[in-house]
C-alpha cells in the first residue's frame, strides 16, 4: 500500500503528490549539496550526446549541459510530466539551450536508435518494475560505443548487479561505490536483446 502510494499504480510512475513532495525536497537538497559533482568523473567530453534517464527535478543537467556544451546535446528523460516541467522551468531559468526534456511511457522513450554517447541513470533503478525492458531500451538509445553510469538506487549492489547481467543489455566494466559503469552488449552478438 505505501509502495503504491510512493511509486504509483501506473507502471514506475509516481503519483504527483508524490512527485511533489520529492521535488520539495530535491530542490532543497540541492541548494545544500552539490551533487551534479558527480558527473566530472563520467568524462563527457564537448560535443557528446548525453542522456540522463530518470532526470526527476534535473539535479544534474545544468552541469551535463555545461559539459557537453554547445555542440553537444543532453537528453532529460522521466516517466513523469511533472519531470519534463521541471526541467522546462531549468532550460528557461539557466538558458540551457543544449537541453529537453523528453517523456517515456512505460519503458520506452521516443529516442532514436543509438543516440547516446553517455547515458546516467542515477537514484532510480529501484523504482524500476521491469528492470530488463528498462535496460534493454537503455542499450537500444545507446551509440554501441557507448557507456552507462548507473547507481543501486536504494537496494543492494548484489541486487543492481544481477538484474544488469541478468538483463544480457549490458556489460559491467567497472565498479565502484558510487556507480557501475557499462558497456551496451552489442545486439546480434550472443546473449544480446
Ligand atoms: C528518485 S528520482 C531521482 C531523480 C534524479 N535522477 C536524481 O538523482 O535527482 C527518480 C526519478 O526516476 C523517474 N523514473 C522512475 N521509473 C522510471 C522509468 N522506468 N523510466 C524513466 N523514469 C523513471 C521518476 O519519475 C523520478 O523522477
Amino acid at each position: 500500500m505505501l509502495k503504491k502510494l510512493r511509486y504509483g499504480i501506473e507502471q514506475d510512475r509516481m503519483p504527483n503528490i508524490a512527485f511533489k513532495m520529492m521535488a520539495t525536497v530535491f530542490n532543497i537538497r540541492d541548494c545544500f549539496f552539490s551533487l551534479d559533482k558527480l558527473l566530472d568523473q563520467f568524462a563527457i567530453k564537448e560535443g557528446q550526446t548525453i542522456i540522463d534517464y530518470g532526470c526527476g527535478t534535473g539535479t544534474y543537467v545544468g552541469r551535463a549541459s555545461r559539459l557537453a556544451g554547445e555542440k553537444g546535446k543532453v537528453f532529460a528523460v522521466d516517466i513523469h510530466e511533472l519531470a519534463i516541467k521541471e526541467i522546462d522551468k531549468k532550460i528557461h531559468m539557466e538558458n540551457l539551450n543544449n537541453v529537453v526534456g523528453i517523456l517515456a511511457k512505460g519503458n520506452h522513450s521516443p529516442l532514436e536508435d543509438d543516440t547516446a554517447d553517455i547515458i546516467y541513470a542515477l537514484d532510480v533503478f529501484h523504482m524500476v518494475s521491469d528492470p530488463q525492458a528498462f535496460l534493454k531500451e537503455l542499450n537500444r538509445i545507446s551509440k554501441p560505443d557507448g557507456v552507462l553510469y548507473i547507481d543501486n538506487g536504494h537496494q543492494p549492489r548484489d541486487k543492481a548487479r544481477e538484474k544488469i547481467l541478468s538483463s544480457g543489455a549490458w556489460s559491467i566494466v567497472e565498479e565502484n561505490k558510487r556507480y557501475l559503469r557499462c558497456r551496451p552488449v552489442i545486439q546480434g552478438h550472443d546473449g544480446a536483446p
